[in-house]
């Protein structure tokens, strides 16, 4: 039965969620099988590896916790590239020149794989090849520039330098990469998702996995509702949810910020468009319903830090620079993690029992690095191994000297477990609070996470993240509450929108019902 799922983890709505119904065929899940594989989330990494699984002959489930494409995927703006956020020179420095080769590689693999399943089962899913322009404008920019085409070229990707770039701002330098490519990733996952089912695969919705135990080989997940049992697990959450793991300091959780805008004339950029700026905006263009939008982002900022409100304000004031912007469409924000050393962390969950597999660290190469994960998890599970197993294992060691960013992250969240619980200022009355906005404030001696709805009435919670308690930070765009540590959030009411926090925060009882 069609359903109208376009929930997605906040209230903002991405260009995505307004044009497409997803829904889930009905597929019976039977809670006394063993199943070959429990894929915990259906986002690209999940719905990926559960297809690629089950095309394998394995009989698979994906467990999600809301609806398909609910978190990131549904947030993307769904570039996907032959070069990544960390530069090939970067992966050279941390690891070795080989690795960097092997991190190309498997890049051209995963684009190359996204194509061919776009063929094979003909999704329309609004699949382009692009150009990829990066541009330089200034010295130091131009410097970065020319170390990204040299270790790219040297890396073996196709790379050239260009003269033209579609975007109307002056630039010193310029380079462009061959056979990138667009789509729309919720079509996308939703063809996937339909052709799993087909398969005999299982997806059920509105499950949150809680928690799992291991015995004789077999996992059993728990949800409020029903247990789930499989030989192996992967956790395609983004971060592992759950208690503290070692992964959780190594990854660092950001926002990004987009705009779908039309224009005053036809100049939409013909291609993917890159600026170095720190941190970069990025450009490109998608057409639906006959109408061409611009999509730009940047403005990244650390989740549960900066000002969200003036991150989109920035965003457009920048957007209009470069292109003649008629009107916003719509505009929304999305998360993911920076990895310590630069490379994601794909394979088994360190600490957890034999055939328990993770995939995180996806820097803003979500969609290319989600289904590289498809990829290594697949052949972990179907193979025992992977080409690629050592030089994304979850368990490396790396010593991260070039990534100063990410150490100042680590002793950020540190300093944010402590000062945050004891340092807030104190704010006596929610009275001065916006309707429909949220704060932490001080009341009857208590730390307070109050939400004031647009009628005035006003929801507590315990401001303390249930992952490992950091005190949260409302977005005052996304209206969630976000845990600047590992980056869980909580709708308005304290609900998990994304982990790793797996209970929902505490409801406080408050004699304030109403502020006037
Ligand atoms: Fe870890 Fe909140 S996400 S403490």
């Amino acid at each position: 039965m069609e359903k109208n799922q376009n929930t997605r983890d906040g209230r903002n709505q991405s260009i995505w969620q307004k044009n497409v119904s997803m829904f889930s065929p009905d597929s019976a899940f039977d809670s006394t099988k063993t199943y070959d594989a429990l894929i915990v989330g259906a986002g690209i990494t999940g719905v990926t590896t559960a297809l690629l699984l089950q095309k394998a002959g394995l009989h698979c489930v994906i467990a999600e916790a809301h609806n398909p494409g609910y978190g990131t995927t549904g947030g993307t703006t769904a570039h996907i590239n032959t070069f990544a956020d960390t530069t090939f020179s970067e992966v050279e420095s941390a690891f070795s020149e080989n690795s960097a080769k092997q991190f190309a590689i498997s890049i051209q693999e995963s684009v190359e794989l996204i194509h061919a399943l776009v063929e094979t089962y003909e999704i329309d899913c609004d699949f382009e090849w692009k150009k990829g322009y990066v541009y330089a404008q200034t010295k130091d920019e131009t410097e970065e520039l020319d170390d990204i085409l040299n270790s790219s070229i040297k890396a073996g990707v196709e790379v050239a330098v260009t003269n033209q770039v579609p975007v109307n701002v002056a630039f010193q330098k310029a380079i462009v990469f061959d056979r990138q490519a667009q789509f729309h990733p919720l079509k996308y996952i939703h063809a996937l998702q339909t052709e799993f089912t087909k398969l005999g695969g299982v997806l059920i919705e509105n499950t949150l996995i809680q928690d799992i135990t291991s015995q004789n080989d077999v996992h059993t997940a728990s949800s409020t509702s029903t247990q789930i049992k499989a030989k192996a697990v992967v956790y395609a959450t983004h971060i592992p949810p759950g208690g503290v793991n070692v992964l959780h300091f190594r990854n660092a959780p950001y926002r990004s910020y987009v705009i779908a805008a039309t224009l005053t004339n036809d100049d939409y950029p013909e291609g993917l468009v890159y600026d170095m700026q720190e941190p970069y905006h990025y450009f490109r263009t998608h057409v639906i319903d006959g109408q061409s939008y611009l999509i730009a982002g940047g403005h990244d900022h650390k989740t549960g830090h900066g000002d969200p409100k003036q991150s989109f304000l920035d965003l457009i004031e920048f957007t209009k620079k470069c292109y003649p912007v008629k009107e916003i469409f719509t505009r929304w924000s999305a998360q993911y993690y920076v990895p310590a050393d630069g490379l994601p962390y794909i394979g088994s969950l360190p600490g957890a029992s034999d055939g328990i597999y993770t995939a995180t660290g996806f820097n803003g190469n979500g969609m290319i690095l989600g289904t590289l994960s498809a990829m290594i998890l697949s052949d972990l599970i179907l193979q025992g191994e992977s080409e690629y197993e050592e030089l994304f294992d979850p368990a490396r060691i790396k010593p991260i000297a070039g990534f100063t960013e990410t150490i100042k992250e680590n002793a950020d969240v540190v300093a944010r477990f402590i000062g945050d619980r004891f340092g807030l200022e104190k704010i006596d009355s929610v009275s001065k609070l916006p309707a429909d906005s949220g704060d932490i404030v001080e009341y009857d001696g208590h730390k307070l996470a109050i939400y004031k709805d647009s009628n005035g009435d006003v929801q507590a919670l315990d401001p303390v993240c249930t992952h490992t308690k950091c005190i949260v930070k409302w977005n005052n765009t996304e209206k969630s509450w976000d845990c600047p540590c590992h980056g869980a959030r909580f709708d308005t009411d304290g609900t998990v929108q994304s982990g790793p926090a797996r209970e929902n925060l505490k409801k406080i009882a408050l004699n304030i019902l109403k502020e006037n």
